[in-house]
């Protein structure tokens, strides 16, 4: 068992892996193992009386089949042959996931005498019954292990004395809090110990018996130094502290520790040298110390053991050591963020497939013995000093599919040779001194998602090959100096979402382009001429679009004014004539520099009735499935599911569009209003994985009850569309208030109460037994239930899109230009750390009133780079708010930091949402 749990471990904490398949179902109930021990002899009588006892409590949940009336068949239950005698016993209980929160079943529990391992986690259990910590338990004295992880249990730690047995004790991810001092030191048997994901405080514990193997006590709050004592558990093999508060010198004493395998300080307030005794430990493979503040220079021999070494983001300097990446063995190595000087080490492992030395003051080249990491999957070199070429010998890592070599001093040509690596999938050279022609042989690279030629030298055309680049969903070739028509094979690649190709010396006309365009199309600095084609049209889903300095002419077609998800439209320094289409109030319009184009923008209408132009609606097809979520008897009684269809057959319903889903507002018979979104099923990135389930998810979401949360009422399903109700609250969203053109400027006071509602909401959704993540968290999912009362919508999509069904990578679907966390480039995992980071850019868009991406550029980034100073953070701020009091203004740069700290480059300097609610408050 103890081996299966820490491998398991180690993959989970890995969260910045490249993930080449991607699958993402991220709240998977963790399925039982339905096999029951089918015993031929008979049960213990007593125990078939308890487990009856227990499945009327259980039944709740229907995972029992109490017909079959032998117990050792139920779900989650293992039993064992006695030894003295011939009847079965009740051995091993696993009820994870059994949605329990009525603590009455510990009292039978507690009788079960015979049990050895009891597994209660991912259930609703607010607390554990008295009876339970008493002597009268006799369930405690064979006990060996007990796993109540990822429950509700929001108590101060208890006494856990009187497990005689007791091996294994896991509390993780619970509200446990305050200290820890005796409460674990009667559990004589004890091996491993965890107590992640609480919020405990105080000293490390260190009274815990000597023979403990594993400790996890992370994501707490727990202070003070690193404990002397910690290195009396000579036979420790997991020690976590990562995520806490601690701070000082960590003690150089690890070679007391000979068994330690896992090593994780990560993310405290750690300072002094690295501890060079951590070589000497021959059984240590991972260690982690990143985001800390450690100084010095790097231990030599520190990889002799370790082969997942991180030591990102500290203060660390000096040179690397020469032999750091030699080992045979070595896995990882991550050094980025620091201060790190002088050369990439030379002598590279066979067995290395992770390296980021990123944002460091490296130089030199990279060297040509790089081709001995044939392994080598993840290379990001990026924003150091590094000159040279781009050695040909990367070729031979045929395993490359991350290389960011972005912000340096490389110079010359892109080697054919490092083109043909047809893993690739991210491939980012911006911003060096590259230059010739673009690579033709790209077009090699068929599973390429990201490429990002930007700001370098490359000349010659477009390639037509470029084609051939199905999966592609970002092409950035930016500030080069490509000239040239755009290839009519442009229109091939059906996975594009951002096509930048502005600053060069494009010529010709525009020509179709692909029709999944989403986040961005930058054609500006050119000199492409003709009209805008009117096929511009079929790009529904784009949400900028720059022509700005071509040499453009004729009229603005009206079909762009029927682009929904238009938010920027840049036409400025063009020839373009006649008058402006009327576009929705919320599209922000540029058109200086075309003295022909008259003005038409007068009272522009906002409202769907814009559509009446397009087709209506074909019919809507027969229901299939409603079904009501919510047992509110106002909700109940009023819902109508035929007037709800009936609703969204009429566009004139229609009051809001999004990424994914389409609003209606459907009067009830009673006369009350209802918002039926629509969910469009047929989209092959909608993964329902059947009806049930997607309705069993929905149930679940159905029971959050939060104010600052949209939680659905009732669902229909059809065979082509997917409809959620919710009460209709639609007083716009954050971003029709904040950027939708009302004349008098939003208040401070009334910004900052928004921040405060979607913070507790989403501090809520992160704080469930299965945290709520969102796919998609922006000011235009945040909905106003009335002013000052922000409600976080579209919660169930992280649930029903598999991104493995769209092309490239997370942040190719999730979430919304200029909201997407950097580490969504190249995981599939989404975070709450993303989340955060999404939550960030909300903040800054109240603290500046500028929309999240402007003028191009991404307000997090803009932002993040004026943050040195205070002179320049001052200049972030939005200055009709600031410049009304001295108090508003502190306010806002308190709340400004707290906007930095969420857009941090790294997710794991990123607080966590209860940090920033907290942080929020103490801002007021
Ligand atoms: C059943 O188990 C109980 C303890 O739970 C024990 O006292 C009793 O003797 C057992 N009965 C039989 C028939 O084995
Ligand atoms: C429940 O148990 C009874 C009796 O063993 C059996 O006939 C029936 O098929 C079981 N039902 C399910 C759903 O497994
Ligand atoms: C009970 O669980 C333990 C691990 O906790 C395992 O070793 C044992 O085999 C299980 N017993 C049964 C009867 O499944
Ligand atoms: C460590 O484990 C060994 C072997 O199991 C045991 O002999 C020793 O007593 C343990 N050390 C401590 C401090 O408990
Ligand atoms: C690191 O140290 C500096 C000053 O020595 C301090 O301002 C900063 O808060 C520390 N950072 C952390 C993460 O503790
Ligand atoms: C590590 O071990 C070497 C001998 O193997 C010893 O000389 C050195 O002092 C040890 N270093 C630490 C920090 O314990
Ligand atoms: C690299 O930087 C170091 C100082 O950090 C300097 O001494 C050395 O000359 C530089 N090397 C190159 C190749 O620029």
């Amino acid at each position: 068992m103890g081996k299966r749990r820490s491998s398991s471990y180690r993959n989970n904490d890995f969260s910045l892996l490249l993930v080449p398949v991607f699958f993402l179902f991220l709240f998977l109930d963790a399925s039982i193992d339905a096999t029951a021990a089918s015993s031929s002899s008979p049960v213990n009588t007593t125990q078939v009386s308890i487990m009856t006892e227990l499945s009327a409590l259980v039944l709740l949940s229907a995972r029992w089949n109490t017909s079959d009336s032998n117990p050792c068949r139920w779900d989650g239950v293992n039993c064992s042959s006695s030894k003295s005698n011939s009847f079965s016993v009740v051995a091993n209980l696993t009820l994870s996931s059994f949605s329990l929160s009525n603590s009455a079943i510990f009292v039978p529990l507690c009788s079960l005498a015979t049990l050895q391992s009891l597994d209660l986690s991912k259930n609703s259990f607010t607390n554990v019954s008295h009876q339970f910590f008493t002597s009268s338990c006799s369930m405690k004295a064979g006990l060996r292990s007990l796993n109540l992880s990822s429950n509700r249990l929001a108590t101060p730690l208890g006494d856990f004395s009187g497990f005689p047995l007791l091996e294994v004790l896991d509390l993780s991810f619970n509200s446990f809090h305050g200290d820890v001092i005796t409460q674990l030191n009667s559990l004589p048997n004890m091996r491993s110990l965890n107590l992640s994901g609480n919020r405990l405080v105080g000293d490390v514990p260190t009274g815990m018996v000597l023979s403990l193997e594993e400790l996890v006590l992370s994501n707490n709050n727990f202070s003070g130094n690193i404990p002397r004592a910690l290195f009396n558990y000579q036979n420790l093999t997991i020690l976590d502290l990562s995520q806490n508060s601690l701070t000082g010198d960590v003690p150089d004493e690890f070679f007391k520790l000979p068994k330690l395998r896992i090593s994780l300080l990560s993310g405290n307030g750690l300072s002094g040298n690295i501890p060079g005794s951590m070589s000497n430990v021959t059984s240590l493979s991972r260690f982690a110390a990143n985001q800390n503040n450690f100084t010095g220079s790097i231990p030599s021999g520190i990889t002799k053991n370790v082969k997942m070494l991180d030591l990102s983001y500290n203060s660390l300097s000096g040179v690397i050591p020469f032999d750091i990446l030699s080992p045979v063995g070595l896995e990882t190595v991550d050094l980025t963020g620091n201060k790190l000087e002088g050369p990439i080490p030379s002598t590279f492992s066979l067995t290395l497939y992770r390296l980021r030395f990123g944002g460091n003051f490296l130089n030199g080249t990279i060297p040509g013995t790089i081709s001995d990491a044939l392994a080598l999957s993840y290379l990001e070199l990026d924003n150091n000093q590094l000159i040279g070429s781009i050695p040909l010998e990367l070729g031979k890592c045929k395993n490359l599919s991350l290389l960011n070599l972005a912000s340096n001093k490389f110079q010359g040509p892109v080697p054919d040779a490092i083109n043909k690596l047809n893993k690739r999938v991210v491939l980012k050279l911006q911003s060096n001194n590259l230059d010739g022609p673009i690579p033709i042989v790209l077009s090699d690279l068929a599973s390429l998602s990201t490429l990002n030629l930007s700001h370098n030298s490359f000349i010659g055309e477009i390639p037509r090959e470029i084609g051939n680049l199905l999966k592609l969903s970002i092409l950035n070739l930016q500030g080069n100096m490509i000239h040239g028509s755009i290839p009519n094979s442009i229109r091939l690649l059906t996975s594009l979402i951002e096509l930048n190709l502005g600053n060069n010396y494009l010529t010709g006309t525009i020509s179709m382009m692909p029709v999944k365009l989403s986040t961005l199309l930058d054609l500006s600095h050119n000199n492409l001429s003709g009209s805008i084609p009117s096929d511009i049209q079929f790009l529904t889903d784009l949400e900028i679009l720059d022509l700005s300095y071509n040499n453009l002419f004729g009229e603005v077609p009206t079909s762009l004014s029927k682009l929904q998800s238009l938010t920027q439209l840049v036409l400025s320094y063009n020839h373009f004539s006649g008058s402006i289409p009327m576009f929705r109030q919320c599209v922000d319009i540029t058109t200086t520099g075309n003295p022909d184009l008259t003005d038409g923008t007068g009272n522009n209408d906002n409202t769907p009735a814009n559509d009446e132009g397009l087709p209506v609606e074909e019919g809507v097809s027969q229901i299939i499935n409603g079904h009501l979520i919510t047992m509110n008897s106002i909700h109940t009684s009023a819902i109508d599911f035929m007037k709800a269809i009936e609703a969204v057959s009429s566009h004139k319903n229609i009051f809001l569009k999004t990424r994914f889903c389409t609003y209606y507002k459907a009067m009830m018979p009673n006369g009350s209003a209802y918002s039926v979104k629509k969910l469009n099923w047929s989209d092959k990135i909608f993964q329902i994985g059947g009806q049930d389930k997607f309705g069993h998810e929905l149930e679940v979401l159905g029971k959050l009850s939060n104010s600052n949360v949209m939680v659905p009422l009732a669902y229909v399903l059809t065979e082509d569309n997917a409809y959620i109700l919710y009460e209709h609250v639609h007083k716009g969203t954050v971003f029709d208030i904040l950027h939708g053109g009302r004349s008098n400027v939003l208040e401070w006071p009334s910004r900052y109460s928004i921040a405060f509602g979607i913070a507790q909401g989403l501090t809520f959704l992160h704080g469930c037994t299965e945290p709520v993540l969102l796919l998609d968290l922006s000011t235009r999912t945040v909905h106003f239930k009335s002013m000052n009362e922000p409600q976080i919508g579209d919660i169930e999509l992280c649930k029903i899109i598999d991104p493995s069904k769209s092309s490239g990578s997370l942040s190719t679907i999730a979430c919304t230009i200029g909201y997407i966390p950097p580490e969504y480039a190249y995981t599939m995992r989404l975070t709450m750390a993303g989340n955060v980071y999404s939550f960030g850019v909300v903040l800054l868009e109240l603290l500046t009133g500028k929309p999240s991406v402007n003028d191009g550029i991404e307000l997090a980034k803009w932002a993040l780079s004026l943050s040195g100073s205070p002179d320049q953070k001052d200049q972030i701020l939005d200055t009709r708010a600031s410049r009304t009091s001295a108090t508003v203004h502190s306010q806002m740069l308190s709340v400004l930091n707290i906007a930095l700290s969420c857009v941090a480059l790294s997710p794991d300097a990123r607080p966590k949402m209860c940090k920033v609610l907290r942080m929020l408050f103490n801002a007021k």
